[in-house]
């Protein structure tokens, strides 16, 4: 296994992959996470960070086992023959013995919202999570949040509910929606 996943976006006319993160990326996540807009739709990471919080937040995703297979991606599309990182994807939170975990995706790059690139990372990762042996995915999102929602919906998540009032945006209170995807047996 490479531990480079491919994808087609825009109709199937240009190409993004997934390629797993390491220590070089960091600072660059860490500047998407600051980028209010970014943080406003970004349910996990809503103050303001730094390169050690992004150091905690990448430990999350792995275990330590170098030879396991990856669970934090950068997501990079083609731009004239050069791969330009454009967000990231992960799969976190596992609880190994229920066989389940929590996905995760941002574009960082505002730029490249709104073109399919969303869509196609989520139907990755969830194809790459069950190869990997999980049984359920699960998601959340700020209740506001439709993009996200309408690209999980496409990549086969199904809302499960909502957790009233627990995100705090804005000065108000706002619903978080919970998704997931099962395997089917
Ligand atoms: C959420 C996010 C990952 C989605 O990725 P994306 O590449 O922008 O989304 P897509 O282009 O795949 O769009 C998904 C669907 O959302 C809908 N959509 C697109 N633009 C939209 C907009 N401006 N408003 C509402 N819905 C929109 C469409 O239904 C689209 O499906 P379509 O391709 O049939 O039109 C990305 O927008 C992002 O990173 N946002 C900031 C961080 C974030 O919200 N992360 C997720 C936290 S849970």
């Amino acid at each position: 296994m490479t531990n480079i996943i491919d994808f087609l976006f825009q109709r199937g006319e240009q190409r993004g992959h997934l390629r797993p993160v390491n220590r070089n990326d960091w600072a660059q996540i860490v500047g998407w996470w600051n980028d209010p807009e970014v943080r406003h739709l970004y349910d996990v990471h809503f103050v303001n960070q730094t390169f050690s919080d992004a150091e905690k937040w990448f430990r999350k995703t792995e275990t330590g086992e170098e030879d396991r297979e990856p669970r934090s991606f950068m997501i990079e599309v083609e731009v004239n023959g050069k791969w330009v990182p454009v967000g990231t994807a992960e799969l976190y939170s596992e609880r190994p013995s229920h066989k389940t975990v929590e996905f995760g995706f941002m574009i960082g790059d505002k730029n490249w919202w709104g073109k399919g690139i969303g869509t196609e990372t989520a139907k990755k990762m969830v194809e790459y999570g069950f190869t990997l042996g999980y049984h359920r995915i699960g998601a959340v999102s700020a209740a506001y949040n439709v993009r996200s929602m309408n690209a999980l919906q496409k990549a086969g998540f199904q809302i499960e509910g909502i957790r009233k009032s627990y995100v705090f945006r804005d000065g108000q209170y706002h619903d978080q929606t919970f998704m997931s995807v099962v395997k089917e047996v």
